[in-house]
């Protein structure tokens, strides 16, 4: 509702946006026209409100004819690039030069707010040594692979009835819930049991923050957002609504944290939940660590981890179903690595997974990387330039211009993946021996590269391979209607439309 409200308001504002565009284009060609070479033309920026429903596959068709091209823009250069020298010069090369920017911090603070996803500088370096800390803490990576393991044992439960009785279900909502629930309990060291509904205020969170998420999305290619944010009109005053009830359950968790902690006398529950880790840093730092900093660092946590990996597992489920042989391989791989009897039932198999049975899961492994090359979960990222630069290559960029980088169309092009790179093939991560191997990270983007590479990606391969094992241990699955063509929800979130379908058979 809220999308389509958004979109409408969207249409109205191409129109006059691409009337507010004329007037600019002049002023930035005459910018344009010194010695400087920039990039080719290749449309505008609202050509990509014209192309909202197949954005992807639009900047794709652009990146087969340019590697790097631009997209004409009233304020900035737009560059958008599949290039992996010039992904690696503004991730890693010539990183400081390259941020957030205020383009983002002003697009993303009323729900991120100072967290790790919309800052650069010193607030940035604080969290990122908190966040790689915190997933690096023994306690942490014990409690989290615990919760990873009960919760892909109760998904295996309520799929079993669904087999039971031949019932198709919709798969990508029971992943959103289940990774919420692993999520919370890792950060906050609470029970939200979305998966069971049991917990009515933990539900209007979730669909609150959902809902929050994909407005402050939208504000990407709606370049009128903050005209209705100030007359409180159509998405801008849902969202406000929205984020009031994600902070009203946040706090209330902090401050039910704080008490737990103070009133308990066990070291260890004090310590294995992030929260908690953080908690014990404010103490130490209580002028930088407010409360309300300690909202955005969690609830950027939160973001960053349930989305992403709930939607890769739906896009996973999907692939495997169109291609039953890399199921069975998968299958046979669970079998021999992890070492249970064979009528051990869900909770006493996924008990025996462990960090050696995981990593010795390669092409499980390799099929997740596989997806996350056809669907990455950021199809698109961008950086903006903080001082005239020049990329490799020899294209020039201004101070204020924003670079995108696109794993979603670098994932398709023949020039780095050879003349099957549309296919879904797994082998292609493997070496003869069929161990996993790693591709270079500016090629394969999908977790970012860089001193800001995703600080979750070992768990979430954690996650994602036990969920993996567990359900494809006990269920064959199949696609409920397999001629329905699944897409992205929105251009810029990946999630399957309407949902994703599945039957599931006993093995
Ligand atoms: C399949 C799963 C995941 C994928 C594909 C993924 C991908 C990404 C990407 C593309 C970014 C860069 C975003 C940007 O700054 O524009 C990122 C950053 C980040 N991710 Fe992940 N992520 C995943 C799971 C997780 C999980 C489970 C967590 C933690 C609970 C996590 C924590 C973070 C954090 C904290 C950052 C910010 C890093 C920084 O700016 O220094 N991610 N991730």
């Amino acid at each position: 509702m809220d999308f389509f409200l958004a979109f409408s308001s969207l249409s109205a504002a191409v129109l006059a946006g691409l009337l507010l565009l004329a007037t600019c284009t002049w002023a930035v060609l005459i910018r344009s026209s010194s010695s400087s070479r920039y990039p080719p033309v290749a449309g505008t920026v609202f050509h990509q409100a014209l192309n909202y429903r197949r954005l992807h596959d639009y900047h794709t068709q652009l990146s087969r004819k340019h590697k790097t091209f631009r997209l004409l823009s009233p304020l900035c250069h737009h560059i958008y690039t599949v290039d992996p020298t010039v992904v690696e010069h503004i991730l890693k090369g010539n990183f400081e030069n390259y941020g957030k920017g205020w383009y983002n911090y002003s697009n993303l603070k009323d729900l991120f707010g100072d967290g790790i996803f919309a800052v650069d500088g010193d607030k940035w370096r604080h969290q990122r040594k908190l966040a790689s800390f915190g997933f690096s803490t023994k306690a942490i990576k014990d409690f989290s692979g615990a919760v990873f393991r009960s919760n892909a044992a109760k998904l295996a439960h309520l799929i079993a009835s669904y087999a039971n009785s031949n019932e198709k279900f919709e798969i990508q909502g029971l992943f959103m819930k289940s990774t919420m629930d692993s999520i919370f309990r890792t950060a906050f060291g609470v029970e939200l049991n979305c998966l069971g509904a049991s917990d009515h205020a933990g539900s209007e969170f979730a669909k609150a923050f959902d809902a929050s998420g994909e407005i402050i999305t939208l504000r990407y290619i709606n370049v009128f957002w903050k005209i209705m944010r100030f007359l409180n009109i159509g998405s801008e005053a849902t969202l406000k609504k929205k984020i009031k009830v994600v902070d009203d359950f946040v706090y209330k968790l902090i401050h039910l944290r704080i008490q737990q902690i103070s009133s308990t006398s066990n070291d260890s529950a004090k310590n294995e939940d992030i929260l908690s880790k953080f908690l014990e840093e404010s103490k130490k730092d209580p002028q930088n660590m407010s409360l309300k900093y300690l909202r955005d660092i969690i609830l950027n946590l939160v973001l960053a981890g349930k989305d992403s990996t709930a939607s890769t597992l739906s896009w996973f489920f999907y692939l495997i179903c169109k291609n039953p042989s890399v199921q069975e391989k998968i299958y046979r791989e669970v079998m021999e690595v992890i070492e249970a009897s064979e009528d051990a039932a869900f909770d006493a198999f996924s008990r025996n997974i462990n960090d050696e049975s995981l990593n010795n899961m390669h092409y499980l492994h390799a099929a997740l990387s596989e997806t996350l090359r056809l669907y990455p979960v950021a199809p698109i990222d961008n950086k903006v330039c903080f001082s005239d630069d020049i990329l490799p290559g020899g294209y020039n960029v201004r101070k204020g211009d924003i670079v995108f980088y696109q794993a979603y169309a670098m994932g398709r092009m023949e020039f780095l993946w050879g003349e099957d790179a549309e296919i879904f093939r797994p082998e292609r991560w493997l070496d003869d021996d069929g161990i996993f191997q790693p591709q270079n990270p500016y090629k394969f983007s999908a977790f970012q590269a860089g001193p800001r590479i995703c600080v979750g990606k070992e768990v979430a391969y954690r996650q994602m391979k036990t969920f993996a094992a567990v359900l494809l241990r006990f269920f064959k699955f199949k696609l409920s209607d397999e001629k329905k063509v699944v897409h992205y929800k929105t251009s810029t979130t990946l999630l399957v439309d309407e949902g994703l379908y599945l039957e599931a058979l006993h093995r």
